[in-house]
């Protein structure tokens, strides 16, 4: 029987509200807190896995300058026309786009031979495999990158009473709440540090590749 699938998908028909209805108001708090914890530095080359609609571009560009390269990869053609638009609007040259799948990616898909620094914001969690795209992005982080992955899981604490709307903020966006991604890079990273924002729902966690 053929699967009924709705005809709203964040990332497809609804890439164009994306910035209006993912909460970013809340949510900007783990982009902030990650990209300070992976430090882009000036000239160097960042990869931002599942970069959607370019949310992280004007702090990464910023931070890498003009001799530097921010690469967004993400698979959905209508979120890359989004961050494409973001690009043209702010005139920045120094940000390429890739459309690919995060979880089959391979290095010679990107347009520089070596990355600095990884980041992925909200993104495992969505890629229905986040193994697989942890693999990936340990084969082009070479040792010595940095990586920084930024995430959801159910609020703790106190505010495990939130529960139920963190469930809905994670379903409407198809994210796997119980992905917790982050425990990729805490496995296989070195010096790795974690900061745990907004009662525990969002971490973030950054560490160097052996
Ligand atoms: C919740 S959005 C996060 C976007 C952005 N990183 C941010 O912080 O706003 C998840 C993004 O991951 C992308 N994505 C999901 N699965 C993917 C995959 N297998 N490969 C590449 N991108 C993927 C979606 O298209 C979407 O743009």
């Amino acid at each position: 029987m053929a699967q009924h699938r709705s005809p709203w998908d964040p990332y497809t028909s609804g890439a164009r509200f994306y910035d209006l209805l993912s909460g970013e108001v809340f949510y900007r708090a783990g982009r902030v807190a990650g990209i300070a914890m992976l430090g882009p530095q000036p000239g160097e080359v960042v990869l931002d896995v599942g970069c959607g609609t370019g949310l992280n571009f004007e702090r990464l560009t910023t931070a890498v300058g003009p001799t530097g390269r921010v690469i967004g990869l993400d698979r959905s053609e209508h979120m890359l026309r989004v961050a494409h638009d973001r690009i043209d609007r702010n005139r920045w040259t120094n940000v390429s786009l890739v459309r690919a799948d995060a979880t089959c990616f391979t290095a010679d898909q990107l347009p520089a031979d070596h990355i600095n620094a990884v980041l992925a914001t909200y993104a495992l969690s969505v890629t229905g495999d986040p193994d697989a795209a942890w693999r990936r992005i340990k084969s082009v982080a070479k040792p010595g990158a940095r990586v920084c992955v930024v995430d959801m899981q159910k609020p703790t604490g106190w505010a495990q009473v939130f529960t139920p709307l963190a469930r809905l903020a994670c379903s409407m966006g198809r994210s796997d709440i119980e992905a917790k991604p982050w425990q990729l890079l805490q496995r296989d990273a070195r010096q790795v540090q974690v900061r745990s924002l907004r009662g525990g729902h969002i971490q973030a966690a950054c560490g160097t590749m052996p």
